[in-house]
């Protein structure tokens, strides 16, 4: 298999590429990113460096018609998945406008290209944040709940969604879409939460929690997201939708303290800061389809994860110091400022 991976150089794409390329000893990876502040071409370098055909870097942005048609030409690529994103909801609300290039113009181009170069299994990567928020006794998301998003990031992932889908009711293009909760794990940016608070608590610098701490998110580690999306790549029926969730359901505070605790660093570091605007105060997946159809079920306990988790990082210093520079201190000095 030919597999066109797209924003393979993010957190989640660069573990992808790697499970994969380790596991499918007949699969070559094309990888095309932008390059973004959120990509890093170094994640993967021991690939490029490793020479034998079976891993391609292409920097290319997915909105670009030409440059998509081009690549899926010249590397005859059989299979699509799709993470290019922007990511973070705290940079979209202050700035939304690059998340409709992407994440909605972005993911309709590629769709398009794909079909129209006609590639037989293609996978858009989504969120469980296109929902909305539950209330502490809501059920958990299935794939039929509406969706209701409710910042600029999960509403532009809302529409990439619907018109992914609409690929598939008007012209029968078999895409599959994948929603996931909140990923933890190696090689994640540390503007998110948990490698901001371990990269902070090492630094024995204040935690920003936003509000009371108290919001829910339902923590996956990386790995298990990556066999889901390996699944649905190979199993997924087409136009289906799939739930994803790590059935780890913790307020942020305990996440919060976990870190510290393992750290051997002082809960005094936590620090209540103004809550993020739209903040869905609980997210929670019912993966029950994609356990039926797929066979997913994840493996890791938070327990485990966060411990692997914090070794990585113990052990990777030097990869967050050379992102603690340029843009990434613009836009945190910027954001944060605002809310203490
Ligand atoms: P990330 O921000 O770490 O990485 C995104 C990657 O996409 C970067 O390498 C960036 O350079 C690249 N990119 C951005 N715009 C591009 C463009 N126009 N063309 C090509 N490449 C582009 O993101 P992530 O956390 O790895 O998330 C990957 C996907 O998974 C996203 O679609 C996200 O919505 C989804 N997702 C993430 C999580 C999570 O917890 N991180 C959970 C569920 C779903
Ligand atoms: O649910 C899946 C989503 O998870 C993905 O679609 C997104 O791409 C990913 O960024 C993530 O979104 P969240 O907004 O849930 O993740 P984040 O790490 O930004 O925040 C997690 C929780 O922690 C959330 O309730 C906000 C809170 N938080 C976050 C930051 C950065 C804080 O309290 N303080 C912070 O400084």
């Amino acid at each position: 298999m030919r597999l066109l991976v797209t924003g393979g150089c993010g957190f989640i794409g660069t573990n992808f590429i790697y499970a994969m390329l380790g596991r499918h000893d007949d699969l070559t990876v094309v990888n095309c990113d932008k390059l973004t502040y959120a990509g890093n071409r170094a994640n993967l370098a021991p690939l490029e460096a490793r020479g034998d055909g079976r891993y391609h870097f292409v920097r290319a942005d997915i909105a670009d018609p030409a440059a998509m048609a081009a690549i899926l030409a010249q590397y005859r690529i059989d299979a699509v998945v799709n993470f290019a994103a922007e990511s973070h909801v705290d940079r979209s609300i202050a700035d939304p406008e690059p998340f409709i290039a992407t994440n909605v113009r972005g993911a309709q181009n590629l769709v398009h290209c794909a079909m129209q170069a006609g590639v037989p299994r293609y996978v858009h990567v989504s969120t469980d944040e296109v929902y909305g928020s539950l209330g502490p006794d809501d059920p958990a998301f299935t794939e039929t709940t509406p969706l209701d998003p409710s910042s600029p990031y999960s509403a532009s992932k809302a529409a990439a969604d619907l018109l992914v889908g609409a690929y598939w009711k008007t012209y029968g293009y078999p895409a599959v879409i994948t929603r996931c909760s909140n990923n933890y794990g190696p090689w994640q940016f540390p503007e998110k939460l948990i490698p901001l608070m371990i990269s902070l608590a090492r630094q024995d610098k204040p935690l920003p929690l936003y509000g009371d701490g108290t919001n829910v998110r339902d923590w996956i580690h990386v790995a298990d997201h990556c066999r889901g999306v390996e699944l649905a790549l190979f199993k997924g029926r087409p136009g289906a939708v799939y739930n994803f969730g790590g059935g780890a359901e913790l307020p942020n505070i305990t996440v919060v303290r976990t870190i510290l605790a393992a750290l051997g660093k002082p809960e005094s570091l936590i620090t209540f800061v103004k809550d993020r605007p739209g903040h869905d105060r609980r997210y929670a997946m019912d993966h029950s389809l994609a356990a039926r159809e797929l066979g997913f079920a994840p493996e890791y306990d938070f327990a485990r994860g966060i411990e692997q988790t914090l070794a990585w990082y113990a052990d990777n210093q030097p990869w967050v110091a050379a992102i603690h520079s340029g843009e990434y201190r613009r836009f945190m000095d910027s954001w944060y400022k605002d809310r203490s």
